[in-house]
């Protein structure tokens, strides 16, 4: 049973034991949106024997997406009951004013849209502040210019390839060049967060995204959906 042992001061030194990759090297993060949520801990448990590197949190609040999915006591309870770096997506209008929550739930890693009505400069120096790595997402018709203010303050970049909700969607190739752009302007800059992409990433389109650019893969159907989860990760890996 993994506790943080320290309070959220200690973070830090906590997230220290816990390595996340660099850019360069591929993470697989399975979505628990597409594993079965009578059984989410056994379900993590699942992940993590079939070789998952982080565990993909997909939070909906019914407003920023047209979908409820669940909250900070499922993260805790996870939290709780596994050790694997969470990363959780939040899908809702108001993550500056339940952050406190997630950070608490044990949180490894804490992504936020740039398209929230937030003040999203605020709220991903807050995330840092709190010991967690800080992740901001853009829907797949938001140009990568808008996160461009914020890249200095990330250790992650989602590139939705779905339109945030729901799982099972068809991947949008549209995305690719986006990712490219990101990556190219990544380097520019000479900055070193992940690029992460989400929805509807199986074997084919995981080629493309890492081709362009993407090393951290979302994957909810091809992954808990899959009848061999340990060899769907692997491909994915090797992809
Ligand atoms: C969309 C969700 C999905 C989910 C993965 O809001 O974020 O993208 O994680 O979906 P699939 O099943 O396409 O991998
Ligand atoms: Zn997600």
């Amino acid at each position: 049973m993994r506790k943080n042992p320290w309070p959220f001061a200690g973070r830090a030194a906590f997230l220290g034991r816990v390595i996340p990759k660099t850019f360069r090297d591929r993470v697989i993060a399975p979505s628990l949106l597409a594993a079965d949520f009578s059984r989410v801990c056994e379900e993590t448990t699942r992940a993590i024997n079939s070789g998952a590197d982080w565990l993909h949190l997909d939070v909906m609040d019914g407003h920023f997406v047209d979908n409820i999915s669940f909250g900070p006591a499922i993260v805790e309870a996870i939290h709780q009951s596994n050790d694997i770096f969470l990363d959780v997506h939040l899908m809702i209008s108001r993550p500056d004013h339940f952050l406190p929550r997630f950070v608490a739930a044990g949180a490894d890693l804490i992504t936020v849209h740039v398209e929230a009505p937030h003040d999203v400069e605020q709220t991903l120096v807050r995330i840092r502040e709190a010991g967690c790595l800080v992740g901001l997402a853009i829907n797949p018709a938001t140009p990568v210019e808008a996160a461009e203010p914020y890249l200095r303050h990330i250790d992650l970049l989602l590139c939705m390839t779905v339109v945030p909700g729901f799982g099972g969607q068809a991947f949008m190739p549209e995305v690719l060049s986006k990712i490219e752009a990101a990556a190219k302007l990544r380097a520019e800059l000479g900055l070193s967060f992940h690029i992460e992409v989400d929805g509807g990433i199986r074997a084919d389109t995981a080629a493309l995204c890492a081709r362009a650019g993407a090393n951290v893969l979302v994957a909810g159907s091809s992954s808990f959906g899959a009848s061999d989860m340990a060899a769907a990760i692997a491909e994915l890996r090797e992809v």
